[in-house]
């Protein structure tokens, strides 16, 4: 692996979210004018998530024209390339269409099925969430670390849920949290969310199916920033997607056994 091929898709994967990410917010602040399609049960699509997975793809494809793409909206190309971009234009459609702050664009990069580059840029906020393989992970110029908390009950932990998975699957893991002294949030974007674990300002998150595009790029930010995550990518997870438990080091034995109680 070049470390110079890498470097030089990592700066591009920074610089493709923030100009992606300003013409997002574009759409954001016209959204009256956006026609929302649904694609099922509380899951939506409009212009803005076409539009900017199409530029994505146009300004990767500019560059590296060999290298691979799998986006949530427009599908996967040239699956057998040493580099795949894994991309979801607008995380947190739910928020964007509905005028509420907590989306962002989520860019990673896998070489040879190993993730090595994670971008998770939130325009509301410019905030730019990103990590390669070895270097740290970083929030614009400061370095992130995940929470040091050892027990659910020192901070506030991140879930996500959608309708791919049945409800039965996922309340009594609720239950257990808040029974054990615990508290939760869900702010609609999963990739934000992950990051947030990554600053150590969430200290895990669980969500019992997530897509690879939803949290490619975070797994990358919070391993970077010392925390654990389990093995998303395991049997078929880049296309079928996976259950996705992100925390702080000492806190992810514990998340897991609240997770799967023996
Ligand atoms: C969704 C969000 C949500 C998560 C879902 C995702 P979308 O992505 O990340 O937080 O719970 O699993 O599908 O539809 O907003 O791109
Ligand atoms: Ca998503
Ligand atoms: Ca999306």
């Amino acid at each position: 692996m070049s470390s110079t091929t890498i470097e030089a898709r990592y700066a591009l994967a920074q610089s493709i979210a923030r100009q992606a990410g300003l013409q997002a917010l574009a759409w954001f602040r016209k959204r009256d004018e956006l026609v929302i399609e649904s694609k099922g049960l509380q899951d939506m699509v409009s212009a803005a998530d076409k539009d900017t997975e199409l530029y994505i793809r146009a300004q990767v494809l500019a560059r590296f024209a060999d290298d691979g793409f799998l986006g949530e909206e427009g599908g996967l190309a040239h699956a057998d390339a040493d580099y795949l971009w894994v991309i979801d234009p607008i995380d947190g459609t739910a928020c964007f269409v509905n005028g509420m702050h907590a989306w962002c664009l989520s860019i990673a990069v896998t070489y040879q099925g190993k993730p090595v580059i994670g971008v998770v840029y939130d325009p509301n906020s410019d905030e730019m969430f990103h990590a390669c393989a070895g270097q740290g992970a970083y929030v614009n110029q400061q370095a992130m670390r995940a929470h040091g908390a050892s027990s659910i009950t020192e901070g506030v932990l991140g879930v996500g849920f959608s309708h791919r998975v049945p409800v039965s699957a996922f309340v009594p893991f609720l239950d257990r949290v808040l029974s054990n002294g615990g508290m939760f949030i869900r702010n609609g974007s999963g990739a934000l969310m992950l990051s947030y674990v990554a600053a150590g300002r969430l200290i895990g998150y669980y969500e019992p199916h997530i897509n690879s595009w939803d949290c490619l790029a975070a797994i990358v930010l919070v391993q970077e920033a010392g925390g654990t995550v389990n093995d998303f990518l395991a049997d078929n997870g880049l296309h079928d997607g996976n259950p996705i438990i992100a925390a702080g080091a000492q806190l992810y034995g514990p998340l897991l056994a609240l997770i799967q109680p023996t």
